[in-house]
């Protein structure tokens, strides 16, 4: 009898075949192969293709700094940023080139003129260097930060809107969500979040810190006021590679955390020029997205997708513990990208004072190097799945954890 249409078969389960011409991946990237590498999110490693890229741009720079970081900065940096708006789905002039993520954010919450007992919401799974952003734009203005729990494991989109919806008031200036949650690897719901905030007249500030390239990424679909990324996680960008986009209404408002030169020349020209900086990093995105697009980046998604989906059943069942997102229910399925967080078994806790010790001795011992992550009173660790990860890793990951707690 076929399976039931909405019900994923949890077993049997098979990896997914590697990609064949990305299959060479230790010699696309510098990653130490002694090493089992499961931690992409973080940071990940830039393909020796795009440092050489990199390097050439740096030449350039230094041969004539000022004819290119002076004259030509203003129509490269147009340039790139023509490239990343196409690629994310925004208009450039309301595209801005940050170093990361954070810095983007930053710009956001600090240009919001908050008054005594606006509420900023946000939910439990939000990044932590955010939560502080939050908190810290909230209490020079008496605002107030409310943070809304998504219990795990999660199980539908719906839910995640719901909790958020019901924790929209009169007060409510801003919702700001991970589009992909750093510490429990969720892939949240925007465009329905989004579509919440617009209908109830809530600016909506998106932190896709992980979205670009692990998700096929259309912000104009997703009525954000506000998106900041990266693309020196899943994009492979060298780092140092953030942007963040405002929408019409409300970039006239936004200024980078450095103000410099071109205050209120427009926000592309704001963002552009944050004085002196190097923006060899920022010239290499355009050949990062070529080189995704070459491979086939809906492919490459896709492997990502089924090898955490396949590694968290995985693990789940090498432990017996809970992963942090259903991993067997069709309901589920938008809620996985390429990073995937199980619970550790509780043996393994009690031989470590800390998760960062857990993370060391995994390191030191059996050269894993994967985050530990303590979260609503548990340890569980994030696993990363990029085109060079293998089967084989997520083994080694679970056999050392078995030996680390017995
Ligand atoms: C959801 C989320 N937001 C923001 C950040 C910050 O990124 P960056 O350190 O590049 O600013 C991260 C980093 O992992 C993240 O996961």
């Amino acid at each position: 009898m076929p399976a039931p249409a909405s019900t994923l078969t949890s077993a049997p389960s098979a990896p997914p075949t590697p990609i064949a011409h990305a299959a060479a991946a230790f010699d696309f990237w510098p990653l130490d192969p002694a090493y089992t590498f499961l931690n992409h999110g973080s940071f990940g490693s830039v393909p020796h293709v795009l440092r050489a890229m990199q390097d050439r741009y740096r030449d350039e720079v230094e041969r004539h700094p000022i004819e290119v970081l002076g004259r030509q900065c203003r129509e490269r940096l147009t340039r790139v940023r023509e490239e990343v708006a196409r690629f994310i789905g925004v208009d450039a002039p309301g595209l801005g080139l940050v170093t990361n993520a954070t810095e983007g954010i930053n710009a956001v919450l600090r240009s919001l003129e908050l008054r005594p007992g606006d509420v900023l919401v946000t939910t439990d799974h939000v990044y932590n260097a955010v939560i502080q952003t939050m908190r810290y734009v909230a209490r020079r203005a008496g605002a107030e930060v409310r943070i809304v729990p998504i219990p795990t494991p999660v199980r539908s989109p719906k839910d995640i809107v719901a909790a958020i919806a019901s924790s929209i008031d009169a007060r409510t200036r801003l919702v700001l969500v991970d589009h992909v949650t750093s510490p429990t690897a969720v892939v949240f719901p925007a465009a329905e979040i989004g579509a919440e905030c617009a209908r109830r007249g809530v600016e909506f500030l998106c932190d896709g810190a992980h979205a670009p390239s692990m998700l096929e990424l259309d912000v104009s679909a997703l009525q954000a006021t506000y998106y900041a990324g990266n693309l020196h996680k899943w994009t492979c960008a060298p780092k140092g590679c953030g942007f963040v986009w405002a929408n019409a209404d409300t970039r006239g408002r936004v200024h980078p955390a450095t103000v410099s030169h071109f205050l209120d020349s427009g926000f592309d020209a704001e963002f552009d020029w944050q004085g002196t900086r190097d923006i060899s990093a920022w010239l290499t995105v355009p050949d990062a997205i070529a080189l995704w697009r070459s491979i086939g980046a809906a492919e490459v998604r896709r492997h990502n997708r089924d090898l955490a989906r396949w590694a968290g059943r995985l693990l789940r069942d090498r432990w017996q513990t809970e992963p942090l997102v259903e991993l067997d229910d069709a309901e589920a399925e938008p809620l996985l990208g390429s990073m995937v967080a199980v619970t550790l078994p509780d043996a393994v806790r009690r031989g470590h004072e800390s998760p960062e010790a857990l993370q060391a001795a995994l390191y030191a011992t059996h050269r894993i190097e994967i985050p530990i992550i303590a979260w609503a009173g548990r340890w569980h660790c994030r696993a990363s799945c990029q085109v060079y990860n293998r089967p084989e890793h997520y083994e080694r990951l679970a056999a050392a954890i078995e030996r680390l707690g017995g």
